[in-house]
């Protein structure tokens, strides 16, 4: 049975078809009709179909008949985008094989590179796809080129396809039965079966999608989940499809399925835990169980403070869907009650914050994102900190440690002085810089992650007018020059905006700060002092000159309506105004000045 069997991922860079190609596949098997392919079938989410990313991975299981024999193809996505790299490590842990698409017209981009390691650190067969052959700009053979020569993949046979209009979607298909290898599991052993995506129905509860190694698992029987060490019953098993999910009434080795545990907690079913027999249990787990880690983390206040229950509600049933997702409720003087959030990068905060505006309803402040931050103290305790408010003394510390990042870069060569000096003023240090032809080169910098987290991403995107790609993957910690930057209104520290930032940064940043918070500080009765501040000592300030006038003084001759109505609006806007001691502050003050970088 199971040499009937080819489990593989494609993967790609953002844009270069992936999920195209796999719809096209989705049809060549005839497994949706013509007229049920109107749309982009993978992407499920609506944010990913707006952004045109993947963020939870998909598979279905595909039939294809090669010379007159069926073929089960099991088409196991994985996530775009690194944030989700762990993901992305145990959805390739699932294959033998992947498909590597390279936009024919575009050459190897940053993700690209980023997922061929992972697919060789899990030892895949992989093909090289060349895509959308159909374009004009077409140059498949640059491209093969090019992946010669960065990753050094032997690419004489390398497929040159449209996704898009079908051209050699059949022989990719004949050739993926050819090459890539059948799963050898243990049809006899023990059943093992790694859990590389869950997530959570409204109707059957938290659903694990498997790759059974070895043994099988069958309705009725009583499985045990290593890394938990729960046991459960399994109600139901399926085979995934992304509109039509047949039930199935074993899953043998080699196979990937849906399986149905009547589980409430998405913790219960985790990314790469390990599903055995309870009775009969395998030695080891599938190797490389890790907990998803938050990387970066940033304050949530809502912006009307009585939706501070409705913003955990909405925290509470996101987390049922996302496992990777943690938070812990704080407050701030500035913002009131608010959550600190934990995200596996960038974008995943991105897509969460929006989710929660968009889908709970919900208007958020967030503060500047930032960091763990490992503070070794004089008296040798080490801490780890998320929040620059809990950064002790200067003089408790004996010195503060930050994550780095390897950072991946391709651009073309005329943005190269554009993106040195970028990187260098972000404290990058170079590492490989490799010309993959005349035309393109590719960077390697380590960054400290804390340069990235704001928005390294769109300045990278404007110096090269959206040519360059960018990937990154941590690389442990080194020792910063790092402090804590304060800023003052009326002498009171205005905690939400305080942020931890390189030595050599701080005075600029601070007079920066203070320069846009003195635009936004309405003047009020008394003379107002903004300063930033390191510890006790101010290194840049800008006084609010006092009003002196009352503004209804405005309105001249007795209109009394008028008056009336500018008070009102007085009352409205007090709503939204945050008090810091005794200055009124605006909402939107918060909004401008953490947007500074
Ligand atoms: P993400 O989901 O964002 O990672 O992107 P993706 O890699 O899945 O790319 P997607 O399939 O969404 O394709 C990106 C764009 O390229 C879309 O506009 C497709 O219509 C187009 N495209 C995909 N394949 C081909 C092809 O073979 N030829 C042409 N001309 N366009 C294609």
């Amino acid at each position: 049975m199971q040499n009937r069997i080819r489990n593989f991922s494609i993967i790609a860079h953002i844009d270069h078809g992936k999920s195209t190609l796999a719809d096209r596949l989705i049809q060549e098997c005839g497994a949706v009709s013509d007229r049920e392919l109107g749309t982009q079938m993978m992407d499920t989410m609506d944010i990913e179909k707006e952004r045109g990313i993947t963020i939870k991975a998909q598979s279905v299981r595909l039939t294809y008949v090669k010379d007159g024999v069926p073929y089960v193809l099991n088409l196991i996505d994985t996530p775009g985008h690194v944030d989700f790299s762990y993901e992305v490590s145990r959805s390739l842990a699932s294959c033998e094989g992947a498909l590597l698409v390279v936009d024919a017209s575009q050459g190897v981009e940053a993700q690209t590179i980023a997922n061929v390691y992972i697919a060789l650190e899990n030892d895949l067969e992989i093909i090289p796809v060349i895509n959308k052959i159909d374009l004009p700009a077409a140059d498949p053979e640059r491209v093969k080129e090019e992946i010669e020569h960065t990753i050094g993949l032997d690419c004489s046979r390398a497929l040159g396809v449209s996704a898009k209009s079908g051209i050699g979607v059949k022989e990719l298909l004949d050739m993926l039965v050819d090459v890539v290898p059948a799963p050898t599991g243990n049809a006899d052993g023990p059943t093992k079966a790694l859990i590389y995506d869950s997530w959570f129905d409204n109707y059957l509860g938290a659903l694990a999608l498997v790759r059974v190694y070895d043994g099988k698992i069958a309705k009725g029987q009583e499985v045990y989940i290593m890394g938990s060490g729960k046991k459960h019953e399994v109600l139901s098993l399926m085979y995934p499809h992304p509109l039509k999910q047949e039930k199935t009434a074993t899953l043998e080795a080699g196979e990937v399925g849906i399986v149905v545990l009547g589980l409430k907690n998405i913790s219960d079913v985790r990314v790469g835990d390990t599903i055995t027999d309870n009775r009969n249990k395998a030695k080891k787990p599938v190797d490389g169980f890790e907990e998803a880690k938050p990387f970066v983390f940033a304050g949530l206040y809502p912006i009307e403070t009585d939706k501070f229950e409705d913003l955990r509600d909405a925290l509470d049933k996101l987390k049922m869907n996302d496992g990777s997702i943690s938070y812990e409720p704080e407050t701030s003087a500035a913002l009131g009650f608010g959550f600190r959030v934990g995200f596996l990068g960038m974008l995943h905060m991105e897509v969460i914050k929006e989710r929660l505006e968009r889908e709970f309803d919900l208007d958020l402040i967030a503060t500047a994102p930032t960091v763990t931050y490992r503070v070794i103290k004089t008296n040798g305790e080490i801490k780890e900190i998320q929040n620059p408010s809990q950064l002790p003394a200067p003089n408790e510390i004996d010195r503060i440690e930050e994550p780095y990042v390897r950072a991946t870069i391709i651009t073309p060569s005329e943005f190269l002085g554009n993106i040195i000096s970028l990187v260098n003023g972000k404290r990058g240090i170079q590492e490989k810089m490799d010309y993959m032809n005349p035309q393109r080169v590719l960077l390697e910098y380590a960054i400290p992650m804390n340069e990235i987290v704001m928005d390294f991403y769109d300045k990278l995107k404007s110096a090269t007018k959206g040519y360059a790609s960018f990937d990154y993957d941590l690389s442990g910690y080194r020792v910063g020059d790092l402090v804590k930057l304060d800023v003052r209104v009326a002498g009171e520290v205005v905690d939400a905006l305080s942020i931890i930032v390189s030595n050599d940064k701080a005075m600029t940043k601070g007079r920066e700060f203070v320069k846009a918070m003195k635009e936004i500080v309405p003047r009020q009765l008394f003379e107002v002092a903004i300063q930033a501040s390191i510890g006790n000592k101010v290194i840049a300030r800008e006084t609010v000159k006092s009003m002196g006038k009352n503004v209804t003084a405005k309105c001249y001759g007795g209109d009394i309506s008028r008056k009336r109505k500018l008070l009102e609006k007085q009352k409205e806007g007090k709503k939204r105004m945050k008090s810091i001691g005794k200055v009124q502050l605006p909402q939107e003050a918060f909004l401008t000045v953490l947007k500074i970088d």
